[in-house]
């Protein structure tokens, strides 16, 4: 998850090496990489499930990887390698300052955020990780589940609202991403008035371009003022329980949180709720059942978590010490980014994932260890993409693509798997 309190103080001291040098420092102290592929570039998402193919017939479970800025890490695609790497907190932790490759990263290296040290629950460890880690579980297990599925119905209508009559729309933007936040804010306690900018910022926030970091500054002003505000008085809305909570917040520990968990929530179910309706119109053996009703909502929600885990591939797990990991020899300080997306799919594991997953859950899409996905933000997340997706069918019966599945577009960056746009037509209401 994405952490912006970065804190340049995790390589403070290391002299960066310059550019021209970079390719023959990583030659000699990252031999494996040499002839890595990147694991960047604008069109490789589109194609990730061939890269994690060849990297896996390559290299097996664990495979060297160039990031943006050809900066060396290991992609672990094993599932059993991943759930070993994400429950071996003892082995692979969350602190980014033993990072061997930190004076090869350039100042304005764009996944600075994602790896530099931030002061949230994402990032704090043991004792104090439980600590933070319970709170957040409570206060989330509090939020009712049919209020919260009310809500989204009043969401979702009144979003249908604005482009039924149209006879066409773009879902991503003018639907999916507008549902979870909006849906949310009101449990945080969030004035209505509010709530379309806090959508909005946090949109901008997700698409890194121009703007993100104002929209960055407005949302922690916005948290900022909410935790003041609910120091005053007593309220029961989530911003209030993690204030009282016996975890004793502070209230920079509770900006760091709340802001946490409400990013967490934003873009993986907007791409839960985009992926669903893919399948659902692009798939004939669910576009049959529309009509048919012989597969449901629920399956194909179910199997999007398999074939298209909206988190794809997740980093932030540094190597304690020099060991091995698959076949790869992996060295004290090494990064390693763990690829939910490669893991679900390792034929190890699901030799045949074309028979569908059926009712296992055991897909690592909301993680595994002390940092998984809290279970009632699971919850949660499944009540709001199967409410959203389910108004929308119901109010719009004959949604179709608006385009050949072939040609939409999925969001370039490797680290999730979510459409960048989803035009549909349907007639209108
Ligand atoms: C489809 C929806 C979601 C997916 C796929 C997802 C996925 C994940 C994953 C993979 C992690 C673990 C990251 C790591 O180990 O580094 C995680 C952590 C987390 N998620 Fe989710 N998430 C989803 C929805 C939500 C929602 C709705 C919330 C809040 C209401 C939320 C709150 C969090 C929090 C607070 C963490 C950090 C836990 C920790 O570090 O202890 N997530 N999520």
């Amino acid at each position: 998850m994405t952490d912006l309190t970065t804190e340049a103080a995790a390589n403070a001291g290391v002299r960066t090496v310059p550019a021209d040098q970079r390719a023959e420092v990583v030659a000699a102290r990252y031999p494996a990489h040499d002839g890595a592929a990147r694991l960047y570039g604008d069109s490789i998402s589109q194609d990730a499930d061939v890269l994690y193919r060849r990297l896996r017939a390559e290299y097996g479970a664990v495979a060297p990887v160039l990031l943006e800025g050809d900066i060396p890490a290991w992609l672990v695609l094993g599932y059993r390698e991943a759930h070993f790497v994400a429950g071996r907190s003892d082995l692979y932790d969350r602190d980014s300052a033993r990072w061997n490759a930190w004076d090869l990263v350039p100042p304005d290296w764009p996944m600075r955020t994602a790896v530099g040290k931030g002061d949230s629950i994402t990032w704090v460890t043991g004792a104090e990780h439980t600590r933070r880690s319970d709170a957040i579980h409570d206060v989330l297990a509090a939020v009712d589940l049919f209020e919260i599925r009310d809500r989204c119905e009043r969401v979702a209508d009144e979003l249908i609202d604005t482009f039924a009559d149209r006879g066409q729309a773009e879902l991503m933007y003018m639907y999916a991403h507008l549902i979870p936040v909006q849906v949310m804010a009101n449990t945080f306690g969030i004035p209505a008035e509010e709530t379309a900018g806090l959508v909005r910022d946090l949109v901008t926030l997700f698409d890194h371009g121009a703007g993100a970091l104002a929209a960055y500054g407005r949302l922690m002003g916005l948290m900022t003022r909410l935790i003041e505000q609910r120091r005053q008085g007593e309220g029961f809305d989530t911003i209030s329980r993690l204030l009282r909570h016996r975890a004793a917040y502070t209230d920079d520990e509770a900006l760091q949180d709340l802001f946490a968990v409400i990013a967490s929530a934003q873009q993986p179910v907007a791409y839960w709720i985009g992926n669903t309706l893919r399948l659902l119109l692009a798939d004939t053996r669910f576009a049959t059942s529309l009509a048919g009703g012989r597969r449901s909502v629920g399956q194909a929600m179910s199997e999007v978590l398999w074939e298209d885990p909206p988190v794809a591939n997740f980093t932030g797990r540094w190597a304690v010490r020099t060991g091995q990991l698959g076949s790869q020899r992996i060295q004290a300080g090494d990064m390693l980014v763990l690829s939910v997306a490669a893991a679900n799919n390792d034929p190890e594991v699901r030799p045949d994932s074309a028979a569908g997953p059926g009712g296992n859950q055991a897909y690592l899409t909301f993680g595994h260890g002390e940092h998984r996905c809290p279970f009632p933000a699971q919850e949660l997340a499944e009540v709001v993409a199967q409410t959203a997706v389910e108004v929308l069918l119901d109010r719009l019966p004959d949604l179709t693509l608006a385009v050949p599945a072939e040609d939409l577009v999925w969001n370039p960056a490797i680290w999730v798997r979510g459409l960048a746009t989803l035009p549909v037509t349907f007639t209108p209401a």
